[in-house]
């Protein structure tokens, strides 16, 4: 068959997870019939077929799968195809029981559920790599695979002895020698000592975890999280290389999960030709929230993405699965493209018949037919995305950046004290959530970003400031750059250990601020911040009791013992300026902060109006493409900015009369020569 170019989409994939395999043939037929309808142009297949494909140890069978092929071929789909390593055939854990997982609590699973492996088994490992180089050598050369998903959303843990054994080895490998791990982890401390490697066991809770989210020692605790990020990466590595041998052409990512706490995305992104990720807001998740994980996707690599999973129609697995309502599916479809995704992909096709995904939305409901409202809504949008392949590629040009940080969302959360509630992806986007409220585009930038294509670095919570990074970030503002950061900042280096010398650490010169003691305030509690122009707010959580060391004081507390002292500063530093907020401040108060710093960072919203409308765009070389979407209750007046022009979507002329009901989208595009 003839080879292509394949490291491009030729068009906006259009489909989602398909599972033939669980239906006889007669409905195959009958899903592309259905399909064709909707305009599906992509399947994603082979996701969970490992006991399918390779029946025993000895014998693969792929008739099945070849005529799946073969059938999606045929309609010249885009076939994402995955190597289905995410679940383990029961054969393997009968024959070889050290292939599954052993959890926190230190229990050796059985057969059963799925992302059940356990990453260090070098049986599991085997059969996962042979498995995936058969898969590329049979179907790497079919001109259809558009895009190749190792595994399925990599996730959990294990600590087993494998990994036991594996953590050492990493370990000499960071550290060297027993001394330096020792210092790191600070293991003089209740005498913890060690004086062998052998003596190193996993931090559960049989070792040093204490409960999932705490640690007698948060030095292993932080380097286990890194070691097992690693030690599924190796995994996907291991498939990706054995996919590249017989396909080298063909895009490879594996599908993300927005800001999951157990893997390092950042470091895993490096390993991915795109990044894709599965959207599953909850009923009453912030648009905000999900707006961030879709710019944290785009930010892991600085590049378009694909959206692999959404529900066309509801969850099974939250707590409340609500429909999403008329034109929702639609809304947050344009929302994931708008903020740089180049698919739309569905979980599932095809609803499943038993198990416990049978609730769980689809594009082919278990009625069996077209005739659905949920249909009807996949299929407008299907007409509609068959239009817009300009936006394949296009970019999301920012001025903020935003930094997110896994080290630092393990290690925040780790912490013994000040604070149980204070959790590491809600400090981030109660910052997120300001610039999407003002339509300021957003990149979600790593610690090593590069700071300086930005006016404007938010660094809330960085409570782990690693080598390196003070230094780059003091570089940026000397530099004329505007750098915002908060309470818990500067705190520990990457062992978790404190900077001596007085908080904020490395940050304490630029920041002109040196915080003397940390208040804890709980939940019924809070304290006062007051302004230079007498207006008051409260605050909650942690303060800052500081003082001022070059720094202006923009804000004082207003009650108790610390009353007068600083609670918000700017200090003037090289060409640039640091905001150094002091306490959690109500979202009014963030907002009036905010306000000074994007004003002084000279950053700005998309259009220079004010509106509660979501407003993004994605620039290609010869046009803006504005994505103008409702998600608020209340009709929505279209902004001046935007009358005149033509609705992409609609085809309709756009006056001044024009309004937006919730979940209405609209897009407008601008040549650049206009700008
Ligand atoms: C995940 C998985 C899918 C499916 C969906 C259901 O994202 O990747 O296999 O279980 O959730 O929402
Ligand atoms: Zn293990």
């Amino acid at each position: 068959m003839e080879k292509k170019m394949k490291r491009k989409f030729t068009r906006i994939l259009y489909g989602g997870d398909y599972n033939p395999n669980q239906w006889p043939r007669e409905i195959w037929d009958e899903d592309m019939r259905i399909f064709k309808k909707a305009r599906i142009n992509s399947a994603s297949i082979n996701i969970f077929s490992w006991a399918k494909i390779q029946p025993s140890e000895e014998t693969y069978y792929f008739d099945e799968l070849d005529e799946i092929v073969e059938m999606l071929s045929k309609e010249k789909y885009d076939i994402v195809m995955a190597t289905s390593t995410a679940a383990l055939p029961a054969w393997m854990v009968k024959r070889y029981p050290e292939v599954t997982r052993t959890d926190y609590y230190g229990r050796k699973h059985k057969f059963g559920k799925r992302h059940n492996a356990c990453p260090n088994s070098l049986v599991y490992q085997k059969h996962a790599k042979a498995l995936a180089e058969e898969l590329a050598k049979r179907y790497g050369g079919n001109k259809y695979i558009t895009c190749w998903h190792i595994n399925n959303e990599y996730g959990g843990e294990c600590y087993c002895e494998n990994c036991e054994k594996a953590f050492r080895v990493w370990l000499r490998k960071k550290y060297k020698t027993l001394e330096a791990l020792n210092k790191a982890w600070n293991l003089e401390f209740w005498g913890h000592t060690v004086y062998d490697w052998d003596e190193i066991v996993l931090p559960n809770a049989l070792g040093e975890g204490m409960g999932e989210n705490n640690t007698a020692f948060a030095g292993i605790s932080i380097d286990y999280r890194r070691f097992n990020s690693d030690s599924m990466l190796e995994n996907f590595k291991m498939e990706r290389d054995a996919v590249r041998k017989y396909d080298p052409d063909t895009l490879i990512t594996n599908n993300l999960m927005g800001t999951y706490k157990g893997l390092d995305y950042f470091k895993w992104a490096k390993e991915m030709d795109i990044v894709s990720w599965d959207n599953y807001p909850y009923y009453n998740t912030p648009w905000s929230m999900t707006a961030m994980c879709n710019d944290l996707m785009r930010g892991l690599k600085g590049q378009p993405f694909m959206l692999m999973e959404q529900t066309p129609s509801q969850q099974n697995w939250q707590p409340y699965n609500s429909l999403k309502r008329p034109g929702q599916m639609r809304a947050q479809s344009y929302q994931t493209i708008a903020h740089g995704s180049d698919t739309i992909q569905f979980f599932q096709l095809r609803r499943t018949v038993g198990a416990c995904e049978k609730f769980h939305g689809a594009v082919i409901a278990h009625v069996g037919h077209e005739n659905t409202r949920v249909f009807r809504e996949v299929a407008q949008l299907g007409k509609e995305l068959e239009q817009l392949d300009r936006i394949l590629g296009s970019n999301n040009p920012s001025k903020v950046g935003i930094i997110f940080d896994w080290d630092n969302y393990w290690a925040l959360e780790y912490t013994s004290g000040p604070h149980k509630d204070l959790t590491y992806v809600e400090q981030i986007h109660n910052c997120y959530r300001y610039f999407y409220h003002k339509n300021i585009p957003v990149d979600m930038i790593p610690t090593d970003g590069d700071f300086g294509k930005y006016d404007l670095v938010m660094a809330p919570v960085l409570y782990m400031v690693k080598e390196g990074v003070a230094e780059a970030l003091e570089d940026y503002v000397k530099n004329g750059g505007t750098l915002v950061t908060s309470f818990m900042s500067g705190i520990v280096d990457e062992s978790d250990n404190v900077h001596l010398g007085g908080y904020p650490g490395p940050l304490r010169s630029m920041a002109g601020v040196w915080v003397e003691e940390i208040d804890a305030l709980a939940p019924e509690q809070h304290n006062t911040v007051v302004f230079d122009d007498g207006s008051e707010y409260t605050c909650h959580m942690l303060c800052d009791l500081m003082h001022l060391e070059g720094a202006e004081s923009l804000a004082e507390y207003s009650s108790d013992f610390y009353a007068g002292m600083p609670a918000i500063t700017r200090n003037q530093y090289g060409r640039g300026r640091v905001f150094y907020i002091g306490t959690n401040l109500e979202e009014k108060a963030l907002d009036k902060v905010l306000d000074q710093v994007t004003a002084e960072a000279n950053v700005s919203p998309v259009i220079d109006e004010s509106t509660k409308l979501e407003i993004t765009y994605r620039e290609s070389d010869t046009e803006k493409m504005y994505f103008i979407i409702n998600f608020v209750e209340d009709e929505q007046p279209l902004p001046k900015f935007f009358v005149g022009r033509k609705d992409l979507l609609s085809g309709k002329e756009l006056d001044d009369s024009m309004t937006l009901k919730q979940y209405d989208v609209v897009m407008i595009s601008i040549p650049k020569q206009e700008n």
